[in-house]
């Protein structure tokens, strides 16, 4: 084995069973290299359902992980025995799907004699901006957003991650889906509505903005720690999309009879898109100021979505911010970035002992 580690990567934490081969490339700017990154959606299976059933998931993962761990190795051209480690989603995410993963990729480590690199699926879409586009100039500041996260982070040194912001309530990422659930356009609802937004007039339903603009008295402690922000804003790097989701039910509801024409739900996809963006992008782009970021980047399934990727690098170019945004490819999940911070992990020395177990919920 040469000097340079070509490392497997499973990601099995929801609905997508996923294999990537990443290897070191020795180019300190651009660490990694992506070699294959291969995953098998389960989306046609929880369509039926409106939403992921746990159990179903779990289930498909055993009948995919072989196969897509094969295709991943073939089509990166390494053999087992050119495998420098092995990484794997530990959580959070859905139990029973991340123990498929687990379980796999412990055996497959075990049986090669080779490491095994527990990865933090947030760290993961984190380094996926590097996995891109290298080693981000920092300080950067880093919004993950997605159907189960909307967490912002300031990193100084590279694998070194703050929490500065998060949501109190709905992911933006979950907001999209239950607003497409909602409007009866189908599961994953993100895309649906994106695409639908573009015939829409986003300015047809005036939406409440959700923004922390004072002290909240149900939170007690401010998000980020203590120093990083100054004082006057601390308590309020907060997202918020409960309210907006309701706002969104109260007009469905109230237009029960008739039913909603094409042309009006176009305007709700788009007003709706329009009020979550301005939410997402203010209040980091507001942090990363107070911050005196170098950089910011935008990761997760929701980085997906074309008004943000378009209203981010705007908003960036007009102050001279660097923005930085996965492909599409890598903003959903997929195991190419858990292999990514997979290597950064192992470069760190966090090497997993035989009785790693899954984590539902686990802090990064
Ligand atoms: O990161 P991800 O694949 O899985 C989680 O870790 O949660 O994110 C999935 C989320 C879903 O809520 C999906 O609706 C949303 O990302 N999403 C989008 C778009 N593509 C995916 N949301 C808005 N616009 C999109 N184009
Ligand atoms: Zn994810």
């Amino acid at each position: 084995m040469s000097d340079l580690v070509a490392l497997l990567a499973i990601e099995t934490s929801c609905d997508e069973t996923a294999a990537a081969v990443i290897a070191e490339t020795g180019n300190p700017a651009k660490p990694w290299i992506m070699k294959s990154n291969v995953v098998a959606s389960q989306a046609a299976i929880h369509r039926e359902w409106g939403g992921v059933v746990p159990e179903l998931a779990s289930r498909q993962h055993l009948r995919d992980i072989c196969g897509v761990v094969d295709q991943a190795l073939e089509a990166g051209g390494v053999g087992l025995d050119e495998l420098g480690a092995v990484a794997v989603t530990q959580g959070p995410g859905l139990v029973g799907s991340l123990l498929v993963g687990v379980s796999f990729a412990k055996s497959l480590a075990w049986s090669c004699g080779i490491p095994l690199v527990p990865v933090h699926h947030l760290a993961g879409h984190i380094e996926s901006l590097t996995l891109q586009h290298g080693e981000l100039p920092l300080p950067a500041a880093v919004l993950v957003v997605s159907g189960g996260h909307t967490s912002l982070y300031l990193v100084r040194e590279p694998g070194q991650y703050a929490l500065i912001g998060r949501t109190r309530d709905d992911a933006a990422g979950e907001a999209y889906d239950k607003v497409a659930k909602l409007l009866g356009l189908g599961y994953p609802g993100g895309p649906i509505v994106d695409r639908l937004a573009r015939d829409g007039n986003d300015r047809a339903f005036a939406f409440p903005l959700p923004r922390m603009t004072h002290a909240d008295r149900n939170q007690p402690a401010p998000t980020a720690p203590v120093g990083l922000l100054p004082p006057s804003v601390e308590r309020r790097v907060d997202f918020s999309f409960s309210g907006l989701k309701t706002a969104v039910m109260r007009v469905v509801r109230a237009r029960a009879t008739p039913e909603l024409s094409p042309a009006e739900v176009a305007d709700i996809c788009a007003s709706f898109q329009r009020v979550v963006v301005q939410a997402l992008l203010d209040r980091t782009f507001e942090a990363a100021a107070w911050l005196g970021v170098r950089s910011l980047g935008i990761a997760g399934g929701v980085s997906a979505n074309s008004r943000l990727r378009a209203e981010a690098e705007a908003r960036g170019a007009k102050i001279g911010l660097p923005v930085f945004i996965p492909p599409l490819s890598l903003s959903t999940d997929n195991a190419a970035m858990i292999g990514a911070a997979g290597l950064r992990r192992l470069r760190a020395g966090a090497v997993a002992g035989w009785d790693l177990n899954a984590q539902a919920a686990l802090p990064l």
